[in-house]
């Protein structure tokens, strides 16, 4: 069976299975543009949260729900504890048209689950499957019957893995893909994800399921496919440290062969991204957000498409303020970018 394949998520139909997950801080518009460009099939805005939107639909939440020019189908992620609150949000969402509203029940940041939002909601799954309810009916009234979908974890901590529970209420309810994510909360991102709950989920579910965990490489994907079964794969800090990720999967998939990216079309796509953001936020803000980006291009050995010198690029980069010093930076280094 060809791995690269269709997926549909309800009414939506989607060209092809790999995706780019919610991260926040990294996934905003014109990273999810640059991930498009190369190949994303279907992005996520990072969690946005629910209670802001209510509060000032055109405050700074504004900026995370904007579409990209070149994304032709992407999903809000909302986050909240309170199913009315979280429905009356995705009403709001109707001047964006997202093609999909995804449900955040995986966040452990002690700032969501403290409110009983993200990852907590597993502690919770009848509030979860109110949540699903709400919004499939704002999305039935408001949005044009948009897909409702949830991203979860395993559970909140090894004592207490549910994610099969979770799934069901969240499907019965009427999610139309759940997306498993499978650590638990109390692991955080550290340690190693279990795929064999992906493979799980898949066979007791009728909708479809997409993995996420420890995807780095083309042939962590193809893998992840293969053993679970899954419908699509979400490439998150996988696709920070290299956006090519998604063409070189697909060509891997389709073809059996890719190829990796030369470090200097790694720096060039991030120079795209500060480009399209210093569009909309300004120079100096883009400057400052993008250097993440640059010093996570720069990192890997260069078997993995990293750096050679990396650490000492990166401790100039931490303090370039310019487009002009982050081209001096990688001049300097005798790369012409
Ligand atoms: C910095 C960071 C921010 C994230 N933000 C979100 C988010 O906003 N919403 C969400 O559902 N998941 C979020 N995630 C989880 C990712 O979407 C993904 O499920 C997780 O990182 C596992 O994939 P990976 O091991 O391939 O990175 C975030 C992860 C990281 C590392």
């Amino acid at each position: 069976m060809n791995l690269y394949r269709p997926v549909s998520i309800g009414p939506l139909e989607l060209p092809g299975n790999l995706f780019l997950a919610p991260v926040a801080g990294f996934s905003g518009r014109a990273f999810r543009m640059i991930c498009v460009e190369e190949g994303a099939d279907f992005s996520y805005t990072e969690l946005v949260s629910a209670e802001s939107l209510i509060r000032n639909p055109a405050g700074p939440v504004k900026t995370l729900l904007r579409r990209g020019g070149n994304e032709r189908r992407y999903a809000v992620q909302l986050f909240g504890s309170d199913p009315l609150r979280v429905g009356e949000a995705a009403a709001l969402l109707a001047p964006w048209c997202p093609d999909a509203v995804d449900i955040n029940a995986g966040c452990p940041v002690p700032k969501v689950i403290k409110t009983g939002a993200g990852a907590a909601l597993m502690r919770n799954p009848s509030v979860l499957g109110r949540m699903v309810e709400e919004t499939v009916r704002a999305s039935r009234e408001r949005l044009g019957g948009a897909p409702v979908t949830v991203k979860m974890r395993s559970g909140w901590d090894s004592s207490s893995v549910n994610y099969a529970e979770c799934a069901r209420i969240a499907a019965a309810a009427g999610a139309a893909m759940i997306s498993l994510h499978p650590r638990t909360r109390a692991q955080g991102y550290g340690g190693k994800s279990d795929w064999s709950h992906i493979a799980d989920l898949v066979s007791r579910l009728c909708v479809p399921v997409t993995g996420s965990g420890d995807l780095y490489t083309p042939e962590d994907a193809g893998r992840m496919l293969r053993e679970t079964g899954c419908a699509a794969v979400m490439f998150a800090r996988g696709a920070v440290a290299n956006p090519f990720v998604f063409s070189q999967t697909r060509s891997l998939l389709v073809s059996g062969a890719w190829r990796p990216a030369a470090p200097e079309d790694k720096i060039r796509c991030v120079f795209r991204q500060l480009d399209l953001l210093a569009q909309e936020a300004g120079e100096r803000s883009a400057c400052l957000m993008m250097r993440k980006q640059f010093c996570a291009c720069t990192k890997g050995g260069p078997d993995e498409g990293g750096i050679p010198g990396g650490a000492a690029l990166r401790n100039r980069l931490v303090h370039a303020g310019t487009i002009a010093e982050y081209r001096q930076v990688f001049h300097d280094a005798g790369m012409e970018i």
